[in-house]
């Protein structure tokens, strides 16, 4: 027996029932071939999410079983919940060869869940995810967060600017919890753009939020804002060998910002007053190792109020600061 088809065995909760030592290798056990006794096999969900789990574990995937919930869900359109009141239900081959196709991309390729189903949840928002964006990360919610304490009263017609906007994310979350706020979402992908419209289409928000393509602050020279928020690019080139494989699949101008990894947040530190209105808001993210530099830009730019938040994992994530004038201290 070979170590996949070993693995495959125990993943399958097949242990000690008798010989199955043909087993073929990890990726056609899905294919319910023949029992010894010409029947085929019957693959049910919980086999399925067993076996999944098991070879994702193996291939150092970080979340085995909730990447094999959300693909078979994806494969048999039906909520993730669902699968867990349906643990016996046995799978069609039709149903199975769609997972497979799944898993494959998953294990071999790395593509991220998020692109094979082309969905992520982002503040509790169901957001459009291609290959021209970046998958929203959890940590992005502090930048939200940040941003709607920034803008504490729900009723303000305050003008927004996310600048590097991607799928949209930040610029639509803080559309959605501050219903009369009118947003600029820019980028510099053209296609991110694209996707970022069609995420507010989708949410109801494409009145209130408007879209402008072009690089740091130029698409909205000469214009004031009450809050500028950015989740920039920010990884080091330099580290470019060594980062999870499943970055390759995200667009590089979403992911890196020159040698230092500090490209993009050195022109917004230095520029963000200058489209700010009097006491505006600013929130930047960066990486934690960069935050103390940034903030000291921040302070050099005339910024006042300057404070670096941490994530939900106490890692330095978020610069928040004031234009001088009023609300600044
Ligand atoms: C890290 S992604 C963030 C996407 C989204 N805001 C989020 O938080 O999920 C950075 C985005 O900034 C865009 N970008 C890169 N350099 C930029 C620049 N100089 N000016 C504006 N956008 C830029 C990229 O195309 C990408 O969509």
């Amino acid at each position: 027996m070979t170590a996949a088809g070993e693995r495959g065995d125990r993943a399958a909760g097949r242990q000690g029932q008798g010989p199955r030592s043909e087993v073929e290798p990890s990726g056609d056990r899905m294919q319910g071939r023949a029992e010894s006794d010409g029947t085929e096999r019957v693959w049910t969900v919980l086999d399925l999410l067993r076996w999944t789990t098991e070879h994702f574990a193996s291939r150092r995937i970080e979340t085995p079983r909730l990447d094999a919930e959300c693909l078979l869900a994806f494969a048999l359109g039906v909520d993730r919940l669902q699968l867990y009141v349906a643990f016996d239900k046995p799978l069609s081959r039709t149903e199975r060869d769609g997972y497979r196709s799944l898993v494959r991309r998953r294990a071999d390729e790395r593509v991220p869940v998020a692109q094979l189903v082309g969905r992520k949840e982002f503040w509790s928002l169901p957001l459009r995810v291609t290959a021209d964006v970046l998958v929203p990360r959890p940590e992005t919610e502090t930048l939200v967060a940040t941003a709607l304490d920034l803008l504490p009263d729900r009723d303000a017609e305050a003008r927004v600017l996310d600048v590097g906007t991607g799928s949209g994310a930040v610029a639509l979350a803080i559309a959605h919890e501050r219903p009369k706020a009118r947003v600029t979402a820019t980028d510099v992908s053209a296609p991110a753009l694209e996707v970022a419209r069609s995420n507010a289409a989708e949410l109801g928000l494409a009145d209130r939020v408007r879209f402008l393509p072009g690089p740091d602050f130029e698409p909205v020279a000469g214009e004031r804002f009450d809050l500028v928020v950015s989740n920039p690019p920010y990884i080091a080139e330099a580290v470019r060998d060594r980062l999870p494989p499943e970055l390759a699949h995200e667009p590089r101008q979403a992911l890196f910002a020159g040698p230092d990894g500090l490209a993009v947040l050195r022109v917004l530190a230095a520029g963000a007053g200058g489209v700010m209105d009097p006491g505006a808001g600013a929130a930047f993210e960066v990486s934690p190792e960069q935050a103390a530099r940034v903030a000291d830009w921040c302070r050099e730019a005339g910024l006042l109020d300057v404070t670096v938040i941490r994530d939900l994992g106490s890692r330095p994530r978020v610069i928040r600061a004031r234009a001088p004038g009023e609300g600044a201290s």
